[in-house]
């Protein structure tokens, strides 16, 4: 006879020997995880400001720097950039690869590269300055953590930046409110004749500028950091500025400051959000973007929303390597199976399943009216584009419910039925199609957004509820 207390115990045996296997896998799948992760953290910036501050010269410049661009590649730009009339801006032809960029010397299309510091591996995207294509800049600066704000400190080019209309001012609000959170503003063209590394202009520059950026929500002390350059000689970039050039200057170089921006960590743990920036055929359908929350690995099953498909992923890349896993805050190209590419747009969200992000095609918002088209007012049946993560939607406001005083930030008591510039309001915003979205509170990269008009921006905002039977 068997005793059944001996049963019962070799079953308890057998249950503990499962639950640590069980553990032992699972530590075993952490140190595979770590060993997996990069060694160095990876950061996304982009390049800001305005038209022909110098932002593709100095992303050119760091790459010739880091050694990705030899000195025959450089000649070779410098004849082509003769040709074409445009001598000075052979380091921009760097970033700059596509013909009618180069001809007109502006960016057009997000430029990007990568390089790398002792402690971290960068995405510079290089996006247009032209206000023509301020859309561009918007996908550039939602796909980034850290902002190089360039400014021109040549004579009359700063101020033409920082007036209204300018660019300088767009962008800054627009990267604020894209959820760039460190911003380095670089004092570019030092050396220009107008200049020549004078201290009384960087500090003019840095004097307009902190007001404005406290203005748009940066905490100047703690998020931004100033400092001078000069991107087309390539100085106080990897080095630091040398006393014969510039005595006064006693701070970092760019190199420098760009490896000590320190951004909020985000939960690789957390439920997996990647919006859709672009899509092709290869082998399945790949699809780009950057992973907002959550890790994406080999094997994984997801969901594309807000059409439901589900997929399974084939393969995750990384830069140009394959890797088998890729955390927050990595632009990744993931094959999956499970979707035809036609059957994804840009805006879509490549989502866990367990909870999947939500789609809706009405939502609750607190919006800060920028600049209304030759002042119009704003009120209920407000039309504007809607510009969020990688989604571009026609959007309309359908009601206006509270305006916010902005000093108190508290609601006010009266009934609102329009705003002018300036004001803060809490509204209804609805558009035609179903659009995956979070609240700010919970994923602010993804619940932040832009209204505009006529290809101008004329509102910025926050998601602050979402209306989930619109779905
Ligand atoms: P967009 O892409 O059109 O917004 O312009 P950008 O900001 O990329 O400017 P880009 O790098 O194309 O440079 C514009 C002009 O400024 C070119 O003629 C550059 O040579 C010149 N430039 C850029 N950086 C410097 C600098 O540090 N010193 C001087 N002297 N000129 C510079
Ligand atoms: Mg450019």
């Amino acid at each position: 006879m068997i005793d059944s207390k001996e049963v019962v115990h070799n079953q308890a045996v057998e249950v503990e020997k499962k639950v640590k296997e069980k553990e032992n896998s699972a530590l075993d799948d952490e140190a595979a995880f770590e060993k997996e992760l990069p060694k160095k953290r990876h950061l996304n910036v982009v390049f800001i400001g305005h038209v022909d501050a110098g932002k593709s010269t100095t992303g050119g410049q760091i790459l010739f720097l880091s050694g990705q661009v030899d000195d025959r590649t450089i000649q070779k730009y410098e004849k082509e950039a003769k040709d074409k009339s445009r001598e000075s801006w052979y380091m921009a032809y760097i970033m700059d690869t596509n013909e009618e960029e180069r001809v007109k010397g502006k960016t057009v299309e997000v430029g990007r590269a990568h390089f790398e510091t002792e402690m971290t591996r960068f995405t510079i995207l290089d996006a247009p300055g032209h206000k023509s294509y301020v859309p561009n800049m918007i996908s550039g600066a939602s796909q980034a953590d850290v902002g190089v704000l360039v400014i021109s400190a040549r004579k009359g080019e700063f101020e033409t930046g920082y007036e209204r209309g300018g660019q300088t001012r767009e962008h800054v609000q627009l990267a604020k409110t894209l959820g760039v959170s460190k911003l380095l503003v670089v004092v570019n063209k030092m050396d220009d004749p107008t200049v020549n590394w004078s201290k009384e202009r960087y500090d003019e520059i840095e004097s307009k500028m902190t007001p404005f950026l406290k203005l748009s929500g940066y905490n100047v002390k703690k998020d931004v950091q100033f400092l001078p350059i000069s991107g087309l000689i390539g100085t106080n970039m990897k080095t630091r500025v040398d006393k014969s050039v510039c005595s006064w200057w006693g701070g970092p170089c760019l190199f420098e400051a760009l490896d000590a921006t320190e951004i909020p960590q985000r939960d690789p743990k957390g439920p997996f959000r990647m919006p859709i920036i672009d899509k092709f055929k290869d082998m399945g359908t790949v699809v780009m973007g950057k992973v907002e929350s959550g890790s994406v690995r080999e094997g994984d099953s997801m969901v594309v929303m807000p059409n439901k498909a589900h997929v399974k992923v084939l393969a995750v890349f990384c830069d140009e390597d394959k890797v088998k896993r890729a955390g927050p805050g990595e632009n990744v190209r993931v094959r999956l199976s499970g979707v035809e590419e036609e059957d994804i747009l840009s805006g879509f969200v490549l989502s866990s399943i367990s909870r999947p992000i939500p789609s809706v095609s009405e939502f609750e918002a607190q919006l800060q009216i920028l600049e209304l088209l030759d002042n119009a007012i704003f009120t209920a049946g407000y039309k504007a584009v809607l510009h969020i993560h990688a989604v571009v939607e026609e959007c309309e406001i359908v009601e206006l419910l509270q305006q916010i005083d902005p000093k108190t930030k508290k609601p006010m008591k009266r009934k609102v039925l329009f705003v002018k510039n300036g004001a803060f309001v809490v509204c209804r915003v609805q558009v035609n199609n179903l659009i995956c979205i979070e609240k700010f509170s919970d994923f602010p990269q993804l619940g932040r957004f832009t209204l505009r008009t006529e290809g101008k921006t004329v509102a910025v905002g926050k998601v602050t509820g979402l209306n989930l039977s619109s779905a």
